[in-house]
C-alpha cells in the first residue's frame, strides 16, 4: 500500500508538472444520472467502453503504466490480465473502478466513477468482453 501511495504521489506530481488538470476530471465524467443508466443489450467496446478511457485514464495509462489505455492498444492490453471475459468479479479492471479491496482504486483513491459507468464496464465484461 505504501508503494502504491508513493507511485500515486509521483505520478500526480508528474501530472502537475505537465499541467494536466485533475479538476477537469469528475465534472465531465459524472453524468448526474446517479447510476442505473441504460445498459445496451449488446455493449460495444469501441462505442461504449473505449471512449470512457479518454477523459481520466489515458492521462496516466499511455504506455508506461499498464494497462495501456490508448485507443489503439486498450483492448489487447486490458485482455492481457485486467479483464476476465464473463467474470467481472475477477476482473481487476472492474474491481479497480469500484474500489474493491486488494486492487488499486481508479481513477484515483478519492474519485470513483458513477454506477452508470461502472455498470457499463461490468456488462461488457459479463457479455464476454468482445472486441466489438
Ligand atoms: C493519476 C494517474 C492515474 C490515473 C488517472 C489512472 N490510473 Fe490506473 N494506475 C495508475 C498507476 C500508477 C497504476 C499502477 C500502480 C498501481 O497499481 O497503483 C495503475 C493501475 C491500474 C490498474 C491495475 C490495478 C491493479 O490493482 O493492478 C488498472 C486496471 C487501472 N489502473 C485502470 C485505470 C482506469 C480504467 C483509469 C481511469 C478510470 C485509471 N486507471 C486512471 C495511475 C493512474
Amino acid at each position: 500500500m505504501k508503494n502504491i501511495l508513493k507511485i500515486f504521489i509521483l505520478v500526480s506530481m508528474g501530472l502537475f508538472l505537465n499541467s494536466c488538470y485533475y479538476d477537469s476530471f469528475p465534472q465531465d465524467i459524472d453524468d448526474g444520472s446517479g447510476g442505473g443508466g441504460e445498459i445496451p443489450e449488446v455493449v460495444s467496446y469501441s462505442n461504449d467502453i473505449m471512449p470512457l478511457w479518454e477523459g481520466q485514464c489515458v492521462a496516466c495509462h499511455q504506455g508506461s503504466v499498464p494497462p495501456d489505455l490508448r485507443p489503439d492498444n486498450s483492448y489487447d492490453s486490458l485482455l492481457n490480465g485486467f479483464v476476465e471475459p464473463n467474470d467481472s468479479g475477477n476482473s481487476i479492471l472492474y474491481l479497480s473502478l469500484i474500489h474493491a479491496d486488494n486492487v488499486s482504486p481508479m481513477p484515483t483513491p478519492n474519485t470513483k466513477w458513477p454506477a452508470s459507468q461502472t455498470d457499463l464496464v461490468k456488462a461488457w465484461i459479463d457479455q464476454g468482453a468482445e472486441d466489438n
